[in-house]
């Protein structure tokens, strides 16, 4: 591709599939890891900074309004100095791959689709929360929770592994930390899954994308409007008090703000971590090499491993930015208003930034890798918690059942997610 070569200008040539790689196509995003993997690394050789047509996907065949093609970033330096550029990238115009309803925007991406000075003050008000010295408060009763999860496998029983345990821990920390009684607990995450699997037919069962979503973006906001009233009238020590009783420039957030930061922490503290769990268990089955290293030091090795599981994995695969200027990443020419997507599985595996990325290395150091995001002001506000719970799962299974192992997976379809639905696995005493 020609340096500086702006977005094509026809309209046949914008809307044309990328030669090198279609990733607007659905059908892309459908195809095993592998096949995707070879597609970034053409893309990051012979077209780091491509341009892709409209992408496909199941909101937009129901008539949301499109807003065209986008510039798809592969190589690790440009997802990272983009990440850390918020002047000349905005997140204030949505980060979803896809075009989505600005209603569901609306109600469910808080503070990601915001920019400084608000993007600032909202995070700000919960962030406290999530430093690495109030997560280790908090890790003992992750390693608690972790530790009944695994307490309750039974290893004459074959079970789900995405069930029994990846699911588990995230959810009894969030929801604790957000202050949802336990009878609801459960409930509320399946609508947060929805939330970002609602292209997976599990989730459909015949209905429609929108009508899923739209379901699940009224339960959770229902639930988080009901707490926010009882913490409104007694406060408790919770993140849903603190958001109810803040005040921004003199002003309390207003009830569907708090309700979409709810979503928000919801959808961000489940998912994700359940995914970079299922991931890693089969990461550790498939390389037993590195399953047996880990169990020399399980407690010395897993802070250096978990950052490897989450490079493996990277659950989140993209977000998007919008250029604020006319300006340029590796030569192409990007105008203002046009969109740039980060492909974070394809900078994780950027062959510039790290020795031989396709090998999975519990001891990997350094490991910069991408999967909380570039750094820059929307870096995963979640890291050090999603990194306690990892140890805590892996140091409990790793102790208790050395030889546990997994089978062949069922993925969740999606551009947004790269997500498990279900893992067969055998339990092995130690
Ligand atoms: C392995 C687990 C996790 C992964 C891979 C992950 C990944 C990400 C990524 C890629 C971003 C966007 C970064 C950017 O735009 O620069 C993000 C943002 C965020 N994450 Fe996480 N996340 C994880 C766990 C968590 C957890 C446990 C929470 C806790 C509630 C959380 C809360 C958030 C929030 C609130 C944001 C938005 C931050 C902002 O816009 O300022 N995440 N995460």
């Amino acid at each position: 591709m020609t340096e500086h070569a702006p977005a094509p200008s026809s309209a046949a040539a914008r809307d044309a599939p990328n030669p090198v790689a279609d990733i607007s196509a659905q059908a892309f995003w459908a195809r095993p890891r592998p096949e995707r993997e070879a597609a970034f690394a053409r893309l990051r050789a012979e077209d780091p900074v491509s341009w892709q047509r409209q992408p496909e996907g199941l909101l937009v065949e129901l008539g949301v309004e499109l807003t065209g093609g986008y510039w798809a970033l592969t190589r690790y330096d440009d997802i990272r100095s983009v990440s850390r550029n918020p002047q000349d990238f905005r997140s204030g115009d949505g980060v979803m791959f896809e075009d989505a309803p600005q209603e569901f925007l609306d109600m469910a991406i808080s503070i990601l689709a915001m920019d400084d000075p608000r993007h600032a003050a909202v995070r700000g008000l919960i962030s406290s929360a999530f430093t690495p010295k109030q997560v280790r408060a908090l890790e003992d009763g992750v390693r608690r929770d972790a530790r009944q999860v695994v307490d309750e496998l039974d290893p004459a029983e074959s079970d789900d592994f995405v069930t029994g345990v990846a699911k588990r821990v995230p959810l009894m920390t969030i929801m604790r930390m957000l202050g949802v009684p336990e009878q609801d607990r459960e409930r509320l995450v399946y609508y947060s899954d929805a939330m970002v699997s609602g292209a997976d037919p599990d989730y459909l069962q015949g209905r429609e994308p929108l009508a899923v979503l739209g379901e699940a973006l009224w339960i959770l906001h229902q639930a988080s409007t009901d707490l926010a009233e009882q913490r409104r009238k007694h406060p408790t020590d919770d993140l849903l008090s603190a958001l109810v009783h803040a005040q921004i420039d003199g002003e309390s957030l207003r009830t569907e703000e708090i309700a979409a930061f709810f979503v928000l922490l919801s959808v961000a503290g489940n998912d994700t971590t359940r995914h970079t769990s299922s991931h890693a268990a089969i990461a550790l089955d498939r390389h037993p090499d590195q399953r047996a290293l880990l169990l020399e030091d399980p407690e010395g090795r897993l802070p250096v491993a978990v950052e490897e599981f989450v490079r493996w994995a990277t659950p989140v695969m993209t977000f998007r930015r919008t250029a604020t200027r006319d300006t340029e990443i590796r030569g192409r020419a990007v105008a203002a208003g046009e969109k740039v997507v980060l492909l974070y599985p394809s900078g994780n595996r950027d062959e510039a930034a790290f020795e031989h990325p396709d090998r999975f290395d519990v001891l990997r150091t350094p490991n910069r890798h991408l999967g909380f995001g570039g750094g820059g002001p929307h870096y995963c506000l979640g890291a050090p918690l999603a990194k306690v719970q990892l140890r805590a799962v892996f140091g409990e299974l790793l102790d208790r059942y050395p030889r546990m192992s997994v089978g062949e997976p069922r993925l969740v379809v999606g551009n947004f997610v790269d997500g498990i639905s279900r893992l067969p696995m055998e339990l092995e005493p130690a």
